[in-house]
């Protein structure tokens, strides 16, 4: 077993390992047992504790073929944590009485580090991360192969806005670039966020990755072919995100519609999937291509400044900043009332809670310190709350932090305090409904973090206009094309910004 790399012995990233079932369930649903009889050389880059090979030897097992010293030497595992690989060996041996061959076990960091092999048919699980929750460390070295991999447009762009951009595209794009013979496929049980998230997985959706070859780099088209999406089988018990499986095959150019399946009454059904309008657009699934005949682009005549946002983040700090009752010991001019469910369940606009802002409305920057001195109850409040406060995380936080305003949150600016606001349930929802909020006894509503998004207005008269606009019934209809029915992403401004025209 090659172990050059035991120093990164620790690491734990987006560890979700597939139970035998599924990794059985994958190879028969492709045919890849068939394609290892036939010759193939099969590799999952990222192995764990090599559920696919060990699903490969059960199959083996049940058709009563033998496991051959050749056959072995047709898979292959890479895996950066040494003890899941040596587990897997235990296993192998444990179970099947044989000694799996260490020359076929690589103990190492397949996006850092060169492998020399290349394969027919990839297979696996990629880790399940983001790039924003990786280890500090590991985030600086893996940095330069996102920006390589064309995932993020600049450096500043990794460490910020793209922070949400999963590391299962990178390791994708590194195995098809670097890993697979020509013409060769991937299967890969994946997050369908590379798919139908905006902004964080477009570079994925270039369907290119990098190759090198005799030092010359190149780049090679991937497509992908197949999708199952599972929306009610747990594959994976403890992923909340929605996940589905998918063949790639190398050296392809990405061709539309693809067959994309989703379950229904236990039932695969096919539908098919396009990008919006770009190529690398985020994809619409339709049974019918004539689902098709509507337009994608609503004209709402919107100025630069009415971009949809999303609320307020107290970035992990709801516990300081938000209040079931609006507190009589804080200065009343910054607390301001927070959307909830209730406002579109009972039609009411009385708040259920309330958000503590220690801005100026004016700039919609949080308040210095010499203006915070000046209100007593407002200073030892915050004062109270200093360590918790300092201690949150996040790149974006924390550079507003580094200018000393420990208090600041997310999501606040001019828009937090326009007068109106047209807003609407952005967060696990199925149906598309806008309200018009504007101030309670002078404070102006406001969103909670990515529950809800909205359009800030100016006059009542704009926010009435912007309103019937968004009651379009094509608005959910496309919405649920886009596949983000019931998940987190259903109504996210960066979806919306997609479907409206701007000034
Ligand atoms: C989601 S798990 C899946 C493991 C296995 N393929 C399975 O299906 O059970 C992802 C694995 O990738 C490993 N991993 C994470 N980053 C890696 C890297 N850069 N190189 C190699 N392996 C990595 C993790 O340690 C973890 O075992």
């Amino acid at each position: 077993m090659k172990t050059d790399t035991s120093h990164l012995a620790n690491n734990s990233i987006g560890q979700v390992f597939t139970p035998l079932k599924w990794a059985e369930w994958l190879i028969n649903r492709w045919g890849i047992f068939d394609a290892w009889l036939d010759g193939a050389h099969i590799c999952d880059p990222t192995a764990g504790k090599g559920a696919f090979p060990l699903a490969m030897l059960h199959i083996a097992r049940q058709k009563g073929i033998a496991i051959t010293p050749e056959r072995l030497s047709q898979l292959t595992l890479i895996e950066i944590v040494p003890s899941h690989l040596e587990r897997f060996r235990e296993n192998v041996k444990r179970e099947f009485s044989v000694d799996f061959p260490t020359s076929q076990i690589f103990c190492q960091d397949v996006i850092t580090e060169a492998h020399a092999g290349k394969y027919d048919i990839l297979v696996g699980n990629p880790p399940w991360a983001n790039f924003g929750n990786l280890p500090t460390a590991y985030k600086a070295r893996v940095q330069p192969f996102f920006l390589q991999e064309e995932l993020v447009p600049d450096r500043q762009k990794t460490l910020l806005g793209s922070s949400r951009t999963d590391i299962a595209a990178l390791v994708l794009k590194v195995a098809l670039g670097r890993l697979l013979r020509e013409n060769g496929v991937g299967y890969f049980y994946l997050p369908t966020s590379l798919f139908f998230g905006d902004g964080a997985h477009s570079g994925f959706r270039n369907y290119s990755a990098r190759s090198t070859r005799n030092g010359i780099v190149s780049h090679r088209d991937f497509a992908i072919d197949t999708v199952y999406e599972f929306t009610s089988t747990k594959v994976f018990d403890s992923v909340g995100t929605s996940y589905c499986c998918a063949k790639f095959c190398g050296d392809t150019r990405q061709d539309f519609p693809v067959s994309y399946f989703k379950e229904s009454d236990s039932e695969w059904v096919e539908h098919k999937a396009l990008p919006l309008e770009n190529p690398t657009d985020p994809w619409r699934i339709v049974k019918d291509l004539d689902e098709l005949n509507m337009d994608t682009t609503l004209e709402v005549r919107l100025s630069p400044e009415q971009k949809p946002r999303q609320g307020v983040n107290t970035c992990g700090a709801n516990s300081v900043f938000i209040f079931d009752h609006k507190p009589s010991h804080l200065p009343e001019q910054f607390l301001y009332p927070l959307a909830t469910k209730e406002i579109w369940r009972q039609n009411i606009s009385l708040p259920c809670k309330w958000i503590l802002l220690p801005y100026d409305p004016q700039t919609g920057k949080p308040l210095i310190s010499a203006e915070i001195e000046q209100w007593n109850t407002l200073k030892a409040y915050l004062k109270n709350a200093e360590e918790v406060l300092k201690s949150r995380k996040g790149t974006l936080l924390r550079s507003a932090m580094n200018r000393g305003n420990w208090w600041a949150l997310l999501g606040v600016g001019p828009y937090s305090f326009a007068p109106f606001k047209v807003i609407w349930q952005a967060y696990g929802k199925s149906d598309f409904t806008p309200v018009v909020l504007s101030s309670v006894e002078g404070q102006m509503w406001q969103g909670n973090q990515a529950m809800h998004a909205f359009i800030p207005c100016w006059t009542a008269h704009d926010a009435q206009r912007i309103k019937t606009a968004l009651e379009d019934p094509e608005i959910p209809t496309l919405l649920r094309q886009l596949n983000g029915a019931g998940k987190c992403n259903w109504a996210q401004p960066g979806k919306i910004k997609k479907i409206l025209a701007f000034d």
